[in-house]
């Protein structure tokens, strides 16, 4: 299927790795020229080469901290009118509520929240004046359904699901979508440090621990990055114009409920 966005810009945020990095490789097989960032330069760096080379698209990279005013100013200087922006940042720390900070939860919501919201304010009325647009946050599963040691990001992500829910609906008459991804458990750097523990205390490999949670899942596998990437682009796809306000699990069926 031709998704119809080849020669679109796009932003994608967090991207050098994991997540972000399976929605802007997507993105790139179908002609969107990107500017991604993270704050490791080198790792950055060396994904925008192995993007680009791939696929044939521009990709810029932009060091920075998205979290930052800088860094959003940096990003959004080096690609000013996106048709296409992916928000994504690192998730907060985990812990139990009792010993979480007011400042612990500031910083939860500045990353995973505030920082999506500056970077759609800034985007979305240039891309309703154009008649096109396609925002994506990823956010968590978590807004579906409470983790509970991580309160901080089950917060900050409902915080921003709802902070843009009705936008969703006032910029749908323009061709301008808004939806978030609710990733469950995807095989990526991330998900392998904190099964670090885990495999020590069983005295099995790292591969081994997490074969044995993909095994918990129905589909009977973590996802990976391709598999969130590609649900990610047909969100960012000319076809999906009438694809609005909506938050999809991408979990392989972890989710117990029916709707
Ligand atoms: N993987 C999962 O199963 C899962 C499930 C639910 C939710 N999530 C959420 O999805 C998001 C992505 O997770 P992931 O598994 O893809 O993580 P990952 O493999 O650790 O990749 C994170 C990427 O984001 C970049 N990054 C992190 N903080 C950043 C910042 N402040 N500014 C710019 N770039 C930043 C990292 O590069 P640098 O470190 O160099 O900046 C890296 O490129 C996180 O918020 C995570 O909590 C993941």
């Amino acid at each position: 299927m031709d998704l119809g966005i080849e020669g679109k810009k796009a932003i994608v945020s967090a991207a050098s790795k994991g997540l972000g990095k399976g929605c802007a490789t997507a993105l790139a097989q179908e002609g969107v020229d990107l500017v991604i960032c993270a704050r490791t330069k080198e790792t950055l760096i060396a994904t925008a080469e192995e993007i680009a080379s791939a696929t044939g698209v521009s990709v810029t990279p932009i060091a920075c901290d998205i979290t930052s005013e800088e860094g959003r100013r940096a990003v959004l200087a080096a690609c000013p009118n996106p048709d296409v922006l992916v928000n994504n940042a690192g998730g907060p720390p985990p812990g139990d509520f009792k010993d979480f900070t007011l400042d612990d939860w500031r910083k939860a919501v500045e990353g995973n929240m505030l920082t999506p919201i500056a970077l759609i304010h800034a985007t979305v009325y240039g891309m309703v004046e154009r008649g096109f647009g396609r925002i994506v946050n990823i956010t968590s599963a978590s807004v579906k359904a409470p983790i509970p040691i991580l309160e901080l990001s089950n917060g900050a992500r409902c915080g921003l699901t709802g902070g843009v829910a009705a936008l969703a609906r006032k910029v749908a008459k323009n061709n301008v979508t808004i939806n978030a991804l609710l990733p469950g458990l995807h095989d990526t750097d991330r998900i392998r440090q904190t099964l670090t523990g885990r495999a020590e205390a069983d005295g099995i490999s790292i591969d081994q621990a997490a074969e044995q949670l993909g095994a918990s899942i129905p589909a009977g596998r973590m996802g990976t990055a391709e598999d969130f990437g590609v649900a990610c682009a047909f969100l960012c796809s000319a076809h999906a114009g009438f694809i609005t306000g909506q938050n999809l699990l991408i979990d392989g069926g972890s989710f117990p409920g029916t709707m």
